[in-house]
This record gives structure tokens, C-alpha cells and sequence, in this order.
């Protein structure tokens, strides 16, 4: 595409988004931007932060519960490491859990509680990286930042019909999303360009016949949309396998072990395990297991086959404690499998 036609592209995207912007707890619309209105960038910063990885459908009701418990960065940055991790159970990734405890309190810390309004300084705070500095500066600070995400680089590479594979077409593709980044309304492009390949220029079916781009696609009209972006073939995960322990009171209490460190599921509530996950234990308590069957999870880089072994004992552990207020909603997702297992009633 010819620059004069990226300009006339990227007309014709804000066009089609001040029609069919989604929306979104943390989104001010089109609307409301033209009329003056500028998003929080407190707001704008944690969505991104939840949305990488994750779904918008998935992150929507945990945006909504930390807005509610925690209004702003320095409520955020106020909160116990325990609290949020629990408030983040469920979303995965938990590296960025800690790392938006971190980069909270640099906020507060450093810049007097107001996020940096520059990409450059954006990405001095803990955790942001390339693309939360950008998605950042664009949205909430209207600055032409050029923002990539996955829709993003399925939509510039069946525009330009770029073939090279991912993930070594990524430079290319940042040097296309510039080319189509406008000045006028870069925050409203950044957002328009995502919502296009949410809905329309989807990853299986993308439905051309109604995209307001199809006239600049090049793939479309080389008939090879739906192929692109291409992928190298990803080596397959590994499976490991493991045992977690799950003990229970008399008195309702169960025994768990809070992870330490910035390691797989660092900082978040879980049961006693068999090392599976590097850290290394052994059977916490000496008690009448039983077997409560198997539950698999996929982490980024393994599956795993979780064996689930568990008791009622009232003797002393020794690993863990017995916590009385246990609620399964603080776990990972994997450990509240386990916790679903242990909890269905035995087979005999
Ligand atoms: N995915 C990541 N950030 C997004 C945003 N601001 N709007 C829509 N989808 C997104």
C-alpha cells in the first residue's frame, strides 16, 4: 500500500469504529473522546495489563472488581500483596499480578502518583514493556504510538499479504501497523485496529464481505485472508506430572503453603505439591490419603497431569498451614482443579 492509500485505510478504520466501537468498562467511545472526555490512565493501564494473554470477556468482571476495591493507582499501590494476588486467582500469568503491585508503587513512589504521559517513561515502570508503553500512551494519552498486539499483526499482514512466518515476521509487522498509524486520533486507531481483528478480521473466518478495509487488502483480493498471518510449527509441549496433597480438618479448616518467589505461580495460595513445579516437598503430613483422581492443566510451556491425594486429619503438618477462612475462589485456576477433585465425593 502507498502511503496515500495507508491515510485513506486508516480514514476509513476511524470511520467504521465511530459506527461499531465495542464497549468496554475501561473505554471512553468515540463519542464521548471527540466531546472531550479522556479515559482514566489508571483504568487504561490495568486492562492492558489484564488483557494481555486473556480474553476481553474473560478480564471484564476482574477490571470491575478491582476498580471497585481499589479506585485508584495509590488505593492499588496501598493494597497487601496477598489481597490482590487473591483478587487476580483465576487470570493466570500471576507475574503480572506482582508486577502490577510493582509498578503501582513506582507510580506512587516516583512519580507522585501520576502515570508518566510519556512511552519513554511509561516503559521505565515495573513490568511495562514495549507493548503496555504503547497501548498506554496511545489510549489514554491520544500520543501516535504504534501498538501490536495479535489482532494487530493479523490485520497488517493480511493487508500487506505478508508471508513470512511468525514469529520472525514481528519486526515487519511493527513497521506496517506505522505505516498505517495515524496522527489525527492515534488512541481511537490503536483501539479501532483491535476491535477489527476481534471481530471482523478474526483469526479463522474473517468476514471480508463486511470489512470496512477490504478495498486496501491485499490479501483478500490474493484470495489468501484467511491463511495469514502464517506460523512456524511450534515444538510440541512438554507433559510432567506431579501429586498435590489436600487436607482437611475436622473443623473445616485446610491445610495450604503460600508459593514464595517470582517462579511459576509465585506468590499465589496453594496446596503442598510433590515438586512438580521446581519448588521441590514432599507429603506434608502423615494421615490416611486417598486418591482423588487426576487433574491436567496447560501452562505455557508444559501440560501438566496433577495427581490429587487427600485426607481429614486433625494431626500437625509439616509443611503448610490450616487455614479456617479457605476459600477456593483465592487459587489458581490449576490448584482449584485440585480442590474439585479432592472435594467430589469418594468412589468405592
Ligand atoms: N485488547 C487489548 N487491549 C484492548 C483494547 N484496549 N481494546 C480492545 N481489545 C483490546
Amino acid at each position: 500500500m502507498r502511503e496515500i492509500e495507508c491515510e485513506e485505510a486508516g480514514l476509513q478504520l476511524l470511520r467504521w469504529y465511530d459506527a461499531h466501537a465495542r464497549l468496554m468498562p475501561w473505554r471512553v467511545g468515540p463519542a464521548q473522546r471527540a466531546g472531550g472526555v479522556r479515559p482514566d490512565p489508571y483504568h487504561v493501564w490495568l486492562s492492558e495489563v489484564m488483557l494481555q494473554q486473556t480474553t476481553v470477556a474473560a478480564v471484564t468482571a476482574y477490571f470491575q472488581r478491582f476498580v471497585a476495591r481499589w479506585p485508584t493507582v495509590a488505593d492499588l499501590a496501598a493494597a497487601k500483596d496477598d489481597e490482590v494476588m487473591g483478587e487476580w486467582a483465576g487470570l493466570g500469568y500471576y507475574a503480572r499480578a506482582r508486577n502490577l503491585l510493582a509498578c503501582a508503587r513506582a507510580v506512587l513512589r516516583d512519580h507522585d502518583g501520576v502515570f508518566p504521559e510519556t512511552e519513554e517513561g511509561l516503559r521505565s515502570l515495573p513490568g511495562v514493556g514495549p507493548y503496555t508503553a504503547a497501548a498506554v500512551a496511545s489510549i489514554a494519552f491520544d500520543l501516535p504510538a504504534v501498538v501490536v498486539d495479535g489482532n494487530v499483526e493479523r490485520v497488517c499482514a493480511r493487508l500487506f499479504a505478508l508471508e513470512t512466518p511468525l514469529p520472525a515476521a514481528k519486526p515487519e509487522l511493527v513497521h506496517l501497523a506505522g505505516l498505517l498509524t495515524p496522527s489525527v486520533r492515534p488512541g481511537d486507531h490503536a483501539q479501532a485496529m483491535m476491535d477489527l481483528g476481534a471481530t471482523i478480521c478474526s483469526p479463522r473466518n474473517p468476514a471480508c464481505g463486511i470489512c470496512p478495509l477490504r478495498a486496501f487488502c491485499a490479501a483478500q483480493a490474493a484470495g489468501i485472508a484467511a491463511e495469514l498471518p502464517r506460523k512456524s510449527a511450534k515444538p510440541p509441549k512438554p507433559v510432567r506430572q506431579g501429586v498435590v496433597w489436600v487436607a482437611r480438618r475436622s473443623d473445616g479448616a485446610v491445610l495450604v503453603e503460600r508459593r514464595e518467589g517470582r517462579g511459576l505461580l509465585g506468590g499465589m495460595l496453594g496446596f503442598p505439591g510433590d515438586g512438580w513445579d521446581g519448588a521441590g516437598g514432599t507429603v506434608p503430613m502423615a494421615a490416611n490419603w486417598r486418591d482423588a483422581g487426576e487433574v491436567r492443566h496447560t501452562f505455557t510451556h508444559f501440560h501438566l497431569l496433577l495427581r490429587v491425594m487427600t485426607a481429614t486429619t486433625d494431626g500437625n503438618p509439616e509443611r503448610g498451614t490450616f487455614q479456617r477462612d479457605f476459600q477456593p475462589e483465592d487459587l489458581p485456576t490449576v490448584m482449584r482443579k485440585a480442590w474439585n477433585a479432592a472435594s467430589e465425593p469418594a468412589v468405592e
